[in-house]
């Protein structure tokens, strides 16, 4: 299959070069010439695994580059969006990228096309853009419109994209039905499986994956009502978490058994300083708009938002209650992309946290894997970068842990300690167990379960916050 795919952001960039690596003739369009160039010419824009390696194998063969749109269309037989859809001021979506690639396809449209969405949207968004289409004069008979949503998750887009739960396709016609069944065939026949170079199997892929298909209305409700239930479930687990620190229970255990039901299942269960990233704020806060304007007033979004604000500001109390004042205290922070495994930071708890410290006078220490330089765009400059986590560590009054990097959940304890002014860690990701930091000496508080002392701890002298219910 020839396919264009338009917008070489991060879903454009990584369902291009996936395509690819399934054996498509794929051309990525933009309209921004210095990046394609830089993709041209080998750079990696983004901190996505197996991508360098993809974009190797198939640059210049089959993954071009090009600033052209209706010449990509001409040559195409299925056109992707894949623009930016941001939030307007008033929190639902901006569709104007959307709108203005649809009206440029239009004039190119020589042959059956399909054209689908990729970009998250508000149901209905098809239907706009087969409007715009027809009306800047295309054949309605010469083209189809599908919604085809991604449920890719950075850090792990590329496996997410070649190893999915599920492929969802929203289509108005079956000869559209099929050039997407065609398009997915070497995922959902299994052969792209059987390659001695596919890229490797993440645990609990299901193989084949599922091809689910529904009408494009449908199709745009589901990617929507997906990632307002994923938000919905850590919104659900932060609150449960809160009554557990107020009771002395252990919202691990608590987790274990709820999510050992199989209705409800243990993935996305974990409490920590809330979701943050480019997906679940922005969403959240378009299906709540979406579903205002189709009548009904969904206000169980307005409560998963608001008890993940609440959960950064119960965090920076339990610092402050820690620490006591906080002007001039030196703290090291490990994390500040949005989640582990990520160079993003964008709406990332963590830089919220920070900025939030540096304002009540704190010098912040930090290292991250691989957000450090977009901090340095946000940040202050009297944040100061460490080159690893003991370095961030090093004279620190505390120890602050905001993502969820694999890298520091198995840090030399010992060595960690030394390191530290007090032996203080305060863990916003849960990623230690309280018995093994109490035996090795730290005060280790993290979110919702029992904090541990050391008999120096400056918190044994703070007032017992905990309630009788
Ligand atoms: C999310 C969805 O998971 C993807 O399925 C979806 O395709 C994507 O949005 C999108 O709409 O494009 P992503 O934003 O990359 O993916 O990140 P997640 O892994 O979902 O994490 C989101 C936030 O939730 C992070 O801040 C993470 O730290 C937090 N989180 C996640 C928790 O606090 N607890 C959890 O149990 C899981």
């Amino acid at each position: 299959m020839r396919i264009a795919v338009v917008g070489s952001g991060y879903v454009g960039l990584v369902t291009g070069t996936c395509f690819a690596d399934m054996g498509h003739e794929v051309l990525l369009v933009d309209n921004n010439d210095q990046k394609l160039a830089e993709l041209g010419s080998g750079d990696v824009p983004i901190h996505e695994r197996f991508l360098p390696e993809l974009l190797a194998r198939h640059r210049g063969k089959k993954i071009k580059f090009s600033n052209d749109l209706q010449a990509a269309v001409r040559a195409c037989d299925a056109i992707f969006i894949a623009v930016g859809t941001p939030a307007t001021d008033r929190g639902d979506a901006d569709l104007s990228y959307v709108e203005s690639v649809a009206r440029e396809i239009a004039g190119a449209v020589d042959s059956y096309k399909i054209v689908v969405e990729k970009s998250t949207v508000p149901v209905y968004t098809s239907q706009w853009i087969r409007t715009v289409i027809i009306r800047n004069g295309a054949n309605p008979a010469s083209f189809d419109l599908a919604s085809n949503p991604e449920f890719l998750r950075e850090g792990t887009a590329v496996t997410d994209f070649l190893y999915p739960d599920r492929i969802v396709v929203g289509v108005e016609s079956d000869r559209c039905a099929q050039v997407l069944r065609e398009i997915y065939a070497p995922l959902t026949s299994g052969d792209y499986y059987s390659r001695a170079d596919a890229i490797p199997r993440p645990d609990r892929a299901q193989i084949p994956p599922r091809l689910i298909i529904t009408s494009t209305r449908s199709a745009e409700l589901i990617k929507h009502a997906s990632n307002a239930f994923l938000a919905m479930k850590i919104s659900f687990i932060n609150a449960v978490a809160s009554i557990c620190e107020s009771v002395g229970a252990n919202v691990q255990q608590v987790c274990d058994g709820i999510g050992s039901d199989s209705r409800i299942g243990p993935r996305f269960l974990n409490p920590g300083i809330g979701y943050g990233g480019s997906c679940f704020p922005k969403d959240l806060m378009a299906f709540r708009a979406v579903a205002k304007e189709c009548g009904y007033d969904f206000r169980l979004l307005d409560e998963v938002m608001r008890i993940n604000e609440d959960q950064r500001h119960r965090f920076l109390k339990k610092v402050r209650s820690v620490l006591w004042t906080l002007r001039g205290k030196r703290l090291g922070v490990l994390g500040l992309a949005f989640k582990g495994g990520t160079d993003d930071i964008r709406e990332s708890p963590a830089i919220l946290l920070v900025q939030e410290l540096l304002r009540e006078g704190c010098h912040i220490c930090a290292h991250d894997p691989a957000a450090m330089d977009r901090a340095k765009e946000v940040l202050p400059a009297s944040v100061e970068y460490t080159s690893g986590p003991y370095e961030a560590a090093t004279g620190a009054d505390a120890l602050l842990i905001l993502t969820e990097w694999e890298e520091f959940a198995g840090l030399e304890l010992d060595r960690l300690r030394n390191l530290l002014k007090y032996p203080i860690v305060i863990d916003g990701r849960n990623l230690y167990d309280p018995a093994v930091m109490s035996a090795h000496g730290f005060s280790y508080y993290s979110v919702g379960r029992p904090e541990t002392l050391t008999e120096d701890s400056t918190a044994a002298v703070r007032p017992d916050k905990r309630h009788i219910f």
